[in-house]
Order: C-alpha cells, then structure tokens, then sequence
C-alpha cells in the first residue's frame, strides 16, 4: 500500500512527516500486554505502508527501547542511510524542580540512548505547573541543546495558549504543541489554532478518535461500564464525553457521523480523522497503535485519501452546537492536566 502525497506534511523545512502520527502510549502497559518482539515487526508494517512518524514519550513504558530496538533492525534490514525515513517525536515530562543544564541533559541523554540515535527528530516539553516558572529555564537548555545538534526541532505538548505566547515572547522557538483536539474536544478552536496560525507553530493532535470510542464498534450501544471501558485511554475520553454532553448525544454523533461515513465509503474513525486534519494549524493527527496487539493500518489509510465537503460539516455541526463548552468546563488545552 502506498499513501497519496496528500498524506505528508512539512513541520518544518528539513522535517516531513506522515500527517496520521503511530501513538505509543498504547505500548505502555495501561492498554494491555504488548509482546516487544511483535511490537517491533508491527512497526515495520506501518513503516513499510508509509506510516513513518511516531509519537512517544519518556514515560510511555518501553517505547523509547522500542524505537531503538526498531531503528537496530531498521538499519540492518534495509541500510543505516535510509534511517532518516524514519521520525520519532519523544516528550519529556520532568517531575517539578530545578531546571539545570545538566539536569536536562541527562534527561535528553537518556532519551538520545534508549531511541538509539545521536540527535531527537522532535522534542515535546511538558510541564505540570505553571505557577513553577522553571518551565522557562528547561526550554532555555532545551533550545541550546537543540542549537549543540542533540535536539533536531523543539515542541511543547499540553501548553496553553497564554503559556505559548509568554514562551514566543522569550523568544523560543517551538515548531509544534500536541493537544488533545477531536469532534468532541474542539477547545483549540476557541484561541490556540488562531494564535498557531498566526504565529507558525503546528499543532499535533491526540484524543482524535477518543481512545477507539469513535467508532462503528460502540454505535448503537448502551453507556459501556467500567469492564468495557478496558484501556486508560477508553477511560480517559469517555470522561471527556460525559463532560461535552453524555453518551445520548455522543450517540447523537455517532449515528450522523455514520450517515457521512457511508456516503463516503469510509468509516466513522475515517470522519473523525479527516475532520482533525481539516482544521486550521494541524499538521497531523496521533492515532494510538496496540503495536502487534491490534491494527488498523489499511483502515486509516482511507482518512488520507478522501475529502469532507460543506454538505458533510453541516450535518455534524448541529450535533456539535448541543454539546457543553469544554473552555468553560476544563479551560484551555492542557488545563485537565494542571
Ligand atoms: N500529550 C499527551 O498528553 C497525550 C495524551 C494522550 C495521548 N497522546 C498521544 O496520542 C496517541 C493516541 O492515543 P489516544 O489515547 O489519544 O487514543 P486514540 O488515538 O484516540 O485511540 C486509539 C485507539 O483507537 C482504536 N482505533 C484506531 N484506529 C481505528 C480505526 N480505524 N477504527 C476503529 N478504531 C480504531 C484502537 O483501538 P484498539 O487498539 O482497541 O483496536 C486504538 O487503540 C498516544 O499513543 C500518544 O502518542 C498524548
């Protein structure tokens, strides 16, 4: 198989990515067991289907090893020069306290060794609390490692928008902020994709198709108990819907989002993705994959190869419309963490 052109995007000039992401926190252990020898032969066939950019994170259990174990079998497969087909985004989320240089380049070097490589493709800081300043001084020693060539390009991950103008304003340079955006959680609408677009910095998406929820296999069913719920990421978003309106009115969703999935030959999680991928500033959307668990590689392909047009929109916009205000009720991306 082989994605349509339409499928890359340029986050930046010397960096090109799949615009649907491989997600690895369902590689943790908090989405079920993962067999680390299928996990890697799994990640030949994204790669090998055009799905070439992954999203991980320090704390993502062993997905750094992962990619350092796929990289390993990568070169010897194929030849180390075609390495560079491959781009990694790791996050790095430090527990509270000082900000040093060599704090940070311990934790980068960590990272650097377990991924098997000499520079991160990407780099997504988080922080946990913004009253602790020290956010600033990381990036600093971030951004200087980057300018050292440890760090290719450096991004943030559930930054609000207030937080990404004070980081501009000290003149940082960041290239992208993931954030958890979908038809249910829309908040980067309300100020952070304006502010994106006006200021050049992309936005990555997780939570797009709510941890599987948004999809033909809970249509039609009644509100999943705690049982069904068996991942922490089918957890995590059916919270997110009990908060924007209930499981009435995601079913609201669902039932319209088949009606437009059917006229086009795709499938409900299709509508979810492609709706993402449309909206101003984003590069790319993360889908989580159970790495040789579960697969749904020639299913996604479709988003990449279909357009929504203004009749689709309007039917799921009503729907939408009846929902709760997520910036009311949360606040701005990345606020359920804080
Ligand atoms: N920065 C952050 O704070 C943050 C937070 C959360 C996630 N993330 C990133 O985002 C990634 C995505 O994770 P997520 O938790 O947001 O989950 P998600 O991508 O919304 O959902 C992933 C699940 O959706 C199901 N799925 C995938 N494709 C499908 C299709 N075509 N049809 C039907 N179901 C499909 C799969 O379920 P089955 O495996 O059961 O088939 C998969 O495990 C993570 O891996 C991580 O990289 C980042």
């Amino acid at each position: 198989m082989k994605l349509p052109a339409q499928s890359r995007y340029t986050l930046a000039a010397d960096l090109s990515i799949c615009r649907l992401l491989n997600g690895m926190w369902q590689v943790s252990g908090a989405h079920g067991a993962i067999d680390p020898a299928r996990a890697v032969d799994a990640m030949f066939a994204y790669h090998d289907a055009g799905f070439t950019t992954w999203d991980l994170a320090d704390h993502y259990g062993p997905a750094e090893d992962l990619v350092g174990a796929f990289r390993r079998q990568f070169a010897a497969r194929y030849g180390a020069e075609r390495l560079s087909e491959i781009q990694a985004f790791t996050k790095w989320v430090p527990s509270p306290g000082p900000m040093t240089r060599p704090i940070v380049e311990e934790a980068i070097g960590v990272s650097l060794r377990r991924m098997g490589t000499a520079c991160l493709d990407l780099l997504q800081f988080h922080w946990w609390d913004y009253a602790d300043p020290r956010y600033l001084d990381a990036l600093r020693h971030l951004a200087d490692l980057r300018d050292d060539g440890k760090i290719r390009h450096l991004a943030l991950t559930n930054f609000d928008t207030d937080r990404l103008a004070i980081i501009a304003g000290h003149g940082i340079r960041v290239v992208s902020n993931q954030v958890q955006y979908s038809l249910v959680d829309r908040r980067p609408d309300s100020r952070m994709a304006a502010w994106c677009m006006e200021h050049g910095v992309s936005l990555l998406a997780y939570g797009t198709l709510l941890g599987g929820l948004l999809s033909e296999r809970f249509l039609g069913r009644t509100e999943p108990n705690s049982a069904e719920l068996n991942t922490a990421s089918l957890r995590k978003y059916k919270q997110m819907i009990d908060a924007w309106g209930g499981w009435g009115l995601f079913q609201e969703l669902l039932a319209v989002l088949k009606r437009v999935a059917d006229r086009r030959r795709v499938g409900i999680a299709n509508i979810g993705a492609r709706y993402v991928l449309d909206r101003p500033a984003v590069a790319g959307a993360i889908i989580g994959a159970r790495l040789g668990a579960a697969e749904h590689i020639a299913d996604n392909a479709r988003a990449l190869n279909f357009a929504l047009d203004a009749d689709d929109v309007a039917k799921i916009e009503p729907i939408l419309a009846k929902s709760r205000d997520l910036m009311r009720i949360i606040g701005d991306c990345g606020d359920e963490y804080r």
